[in-house]
């Protein structure tokens, strides 16, 4: 059975783009294997520097993938903070990773070229991530695109550890989802927290409503054609609705005579409804003031149990403890 592993960060609140193109994706893959689902605190801390807010985003991401389906009597699921082995192997293979390695990374340049303060940690991000799939002993990490060359340092890192200390850490294969669509947000730019152009799954009906009824379209008058293709709210519509009201909307569209505020409305009503047992569901577990804690407990303790084992084997290897 082959082991999956992939971390989530506490950012903010989940949107729709998160949900298509990483839970959902999650969610599919803890039936087919041994599926390590967890919170990246330690990575959120890069970006999250309030206390209250960190701790927040943590409990709130944790139900919302309650909420969305993540199964903790299939996946382990669990806060990466609360693996001590996390940041101890960090460090283990900070010593061994080269700096122009981590002076190549992509999201390094960008996040410094956004304006972030260049700090050791963001440096050191792919390190961190290295040590959470490595310790696992992941046979396949899901991942979105963005986080390919992550993995490429993750696997340069076990190979020069095992060069060096010889055959522990085993190398994970990346799987890439390119075949999710990347969701559009309201700007019709590709839909992200940093773009302010989010819809988020278990937002409030009427700032929901807002936000839908905000999507920036073309000046086209009602009763003209329009071209559904490269229209945000059909793209949307897309992913909620059943065909045939997919067909129906693309018809109306390229007929004319129906304005997008009536299109805005239906995919309101589509949207809102695919997500109300989700929505549901959330209510319900947060009616358990233990609950969350306890699924997340639960899971750092099978979790710290497979880390223990590798961190063993690490540490005879290097010479922090005795064979
Ligand atoms: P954001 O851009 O809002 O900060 P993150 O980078 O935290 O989102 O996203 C976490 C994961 O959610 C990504 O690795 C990616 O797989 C997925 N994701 C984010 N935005 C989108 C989108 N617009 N379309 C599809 N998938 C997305
Ligand atoms: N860096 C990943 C992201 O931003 C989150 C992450 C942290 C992760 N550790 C990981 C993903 C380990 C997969 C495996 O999306």
């Amino acid at each position: 059975m082959l082991r999956y592993i992939t971390g989530l960060q506490p950012s903010g609140a989940l949107h729709i783009g998160n949900y298509f193109g990483a839970v959902r994706p999650a969610v599919e893959l803890q039936d087919r294997g041994e599926a390590f689902y967890f919170i990246a605190n330690y990575h959120a801390l890069t970006s999250t520097q309030h206390g209250p807010t960190l701790r927040e985003y943590t409990h709130n991401l944790a139900l919302d993938l309650l909420a969305c389906g993540l199964d903790p009597a299939k996946a382990c699921f669990f806060r990466q903070s609360d693996i001590p082995a996390v940041p101890e192997l960090a460090w283990i293979l900070s010593t061994i990773t080269p700096m122009g390695l981590l002076e190549r990374a992509h999201s390094y340049k960008d996040k410094i070229a956004r304006g972030l303060p260049a700090s050791h940690g963001l440096f050191a991000y792919p390190v961190l991530m290295a040590a959470d799939i490595l310790l696992y002993r992941a046979d396949v990490v899901p991942v979105g695109k963005d986080q390919k060359q992550h993995l490429e340092i993750t696997r340069d890192l076990a190979i020069k550890f095992n060069e060096t200390f010889g055959d522990v850490l085993q190398l994970p294969e990346p799987y890439i989802r390119d075949e999710v669509a990347t969701v559009p947000g309201l700007d019709g730019q590709k839909m992200s927290k940093s773009y302010g152009n989010t819809l988020e799954v278990f937002g409030t009906e009427k700032a929901l409503r807002k936000k839908v009824m905000s999507i920036v379209t073309d000046s086209t008058p009602v009763e003209a054609p329009k071209e559904p293709a490269g229209s945000t709210i059909f793209q949307l519509y897309q992913l909620f609705a059943p065909a045939d009201e997919v067909n129906l909307m693309e018809r109306q569209f390229r007929e004319g005579g129906v304005g997008y505020g009536e299109f805005k409305k239906r995919l309101f009503e589509t949207f809102w409804e695919t997500f109300r047992p989700l929505r549901e569901r959330r209510a319900r577990l947060q009616a358990d003031p233990g609950y969350v804690e306890s699924v997340l407990a639960d899971g750092a303790a099978r979790a710290r149990i497979v880390a223990e084992e590798t961190m063993r084997k690490v540490r005879a290897a290097v010479g922090l403890a005795d064979p």
